[in-house]
């Protein structure tokens, strides 16, 4: 088994990296070395040729795509470039790796959808995304299922944090820190997931045997942490388990503007993947206690 992981660099490469090096999720059949971890560096996805080059000489049993552009208000005015590495990259891959007779896991997001649904989205439920970015997310998952119709796995997934990169969780820390308040989005609903419990899932689901026989339609699955809050509420229980003192002040969508809209209701139901690979949905509480208790071992 080789299994490539691009994206090293990232949140969710970063995860896997810490649990195949810590062995707690890999199987007897495989072992830290059949895992290839890669960042623009080795494989750029901005360039066709850069792809194409790498796959020269590079065969795999399995790729997980967790590279991707992410800079979701910056998509707004860097269309062009959030396209080619969310969708023509995932295009281009889809292509070698079904030439390869390989597997592919892409990752995707709960931005596909324009949030006026009241109720958790299924993988079933139309998308109709409102940003650039959730519409480059969009046309590679498009593109993948035309490409690839059998042995990949669409993952979408919302409010991702860990202790590595950027993300809600340290910006609130960081700034939580350095004022005495705050006003965050309280009208935007979504499950925060934890890129370790996402890691966790994902080695999970390349063990199991309906991933692992090829020939398998390929399939959009939701996996998101449990449970139901705002951003403000996310917000207060940072500062909660951090004690710090930092008044949060709730605000509309509308009193923060930002470039890209965000989508009113993020949030996903997970029923699918629990049911056909059994995979275990950890609450967003106590893995924000987990992120937490890490960040400040880092300190
Ligand atoms: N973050 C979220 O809240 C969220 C929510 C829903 C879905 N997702 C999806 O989940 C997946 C993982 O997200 P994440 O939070 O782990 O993202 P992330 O931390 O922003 O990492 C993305 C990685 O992609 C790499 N990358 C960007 N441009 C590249 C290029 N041209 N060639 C090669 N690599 C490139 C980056 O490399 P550098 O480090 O060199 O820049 C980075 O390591 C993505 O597919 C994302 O769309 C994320």
């Amino acid at each position: 088994m080789r299994i490539l992981v691009t994206g090293k660099n990232g949140q969710l490469g970063q995860s896997i990296q810490k649990r195949v090096n810590t062995d707690t999720k890999i199987d007897n059949n495989q072992s830290s070395n059949n895992f290839i971890f890669v960042g623009r560096e080795e494989l750029d996805l901005r360039s066709e040729s850069s792809i194409s080059h790498y796959f020269k000489n590079n065969k795999f049993d399995i790729i997980i795509n967790c590279a991707a552009y992410t800079k979701v208000d910056k998509a707004e005015q860097e269309a062009e470039l959030a396209n080619q590495i969310n969708h023509l990259a995932v295009k281009q891959l889809a292509s070698i790796v079904s030439n390869q007779q390989a597997r592919l896991i892409q990752i995707s997001t709960d931005y596909v959808f324009d949030g006026e649904s009241n109720k958790p989205y299924l993988e079933t439920d139309t998308p109709n995304p409102i940003n650039a970015y959730g519409r480059t997310k969009l046309a590679g998952e498009k593109a993948l299922q035309t490409v690839m119709p059998i042995n990949a796995l669409i993952i979408r997934t919302s409010w991702l944090y860990s202790e590595y990169g950027n993300n809600f969780v340290k910006t609130m820390l960081r700034l939580g820190k350095e004022r005495d308040e705050i006003s965050v989005v309280s009208d935007q609903m979504g499950s925060p997931t934890y890129a370790t419990d996402l890691a966790d899932a994902i080695l999970e689901i390349i063990k199991h045997k309906k991933f692992r026989d090829l020939g398998q339609t390929t399939q959009t699955y939701h996996y998101s942490g449990e449970g139901e809050i705002s951003w403000h509420e996310f917000a207060k229980e940072i500062f909660k388990i951090e004690k710090i003192e930092c008044e949060v002040n709730p605000v509309t969508s509308q009193q923060y503007p930002t470039p890209a809209k965000r989508p009113r209701n993020s949030l996903l139901s997970q029923d699918k993947i629990v049911e056909v690979f059994n995979i275990k949905i950890s609450n967003w509480e106590s893995s924000l206690n987990a992120c937490m208790t890490i960040l400040k071992q880092k300190q």
